[in-house]
């Protein structure tokens, strides 16, 4: 088994405002989750400050689900690390693919969202991910390859990358275990050529697209799996719970 441990990061994309996201994490705080697995949640970001309130005393990290480059300025409708930071949120994701095909984002301003964000000391959940045309145009490793070029100059310490292929998000159409392993093997090498052999034994990679209690399991058995970004399946407090002892499980070696 690798060194790393497993972390289990919930994406509520435009889900919950403060009440209902207030009320989830109340049932989450109720459920007694294991210590060897590290667990986040990404509220809209309307209810990140119920959230940090809420969360202050418990080891549940809190995300953003996108974030600016500058600290401040005329970027109407944009939030910066620095506000981030300072009502306690410590990560963010970046680069998620509905930013990159409903927003127009790019592997470039993910990379500045990225660098900006880890200078604040936020840790960086660095989405990445092929659509279903480029796998089936045979050009998956190249998406992936030119996708993780931009991860250098980041700071490994503060670095997730979470491997989400497009064609898997939202649709009930999961990659299968070997697909999976095999892209996240790929990428392992990629953080490899651009921050260092050490950087990709550390850096975690985890799976999204599709993750539920039943599959979770023999996803996050793949040695370079090492847990999951859940969408769906992080809206109820069951399921995501039970996403969560599934990697225990295996943390135990069980
Ligand atoms: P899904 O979303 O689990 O609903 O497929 C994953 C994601 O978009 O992060």
């Amino acid at each position: 088994m690798s060194a790393r441990r497993y972390l289990v990061a919930g994406n509520w994309k435009m889900h919950m405002g403060v009440g209902e996201a207030s009320a989830f994490l109340e049932g989450l705080l109720q459920e007694e989750l294991p210590d060897a697995v590290d667990v986040v949640v990404c509220p809209p970001y309307i209810s990140l400050p119920a959230a940090a309130m809420l969360l202050s005393a418990s080891r549940i990290g809190l995300g953003a689900q996108n974030v600016h480059w500058e600290a401040s300025g005329a970027f109407t409708g944009e939030i910066s690390a620095p506000m981030l930071a300072e009502i306690g949120v410590g990560w963010t994701i970046v680069g998620h693919s509905e930013r990159r095909s409903y927003f127009g984002e790019t592997d470039e301003t993910a990379a500045r969202r990225a660098r900006r964000a880890q200078e604040e000391e936020l840790r960086v959940i660095f989405c990445l991910g092929e659509t279903l045309e480029e796998r089936d145009g045979g050009v998956t490793f190249e998406v992936l390859e030119r996708q993780a070029a931009v991860l250098e100059g980041l700071d490994a310490e503060r670095l997730v990358v979470a491997y989400e292929p497009v064609w898997a998000i939202g649709t009930g159409r999961t990659a299968s275990p070997a697909q999976a392993q095999e892209a996240h093997a790929f990428l392992r090498g990629r953080i490899a050529a651009v921050l260092g052999e050490e950087a990709a034994r550390a850096v975690r990679i985890l799976y999204g697209g599709s993750v539920k209690p039943g599959n979770a399991a023999e996803l996050f058995g793949q040695p370079d799996v090492d847990g999951g970004l859940i969408g769906g399946a992080s809206l109820d407090v069951q399921s995501f719970s039970a996403i969560i002892r599934a990697a225990a499980h295996l943390a135990a070696g069980e």
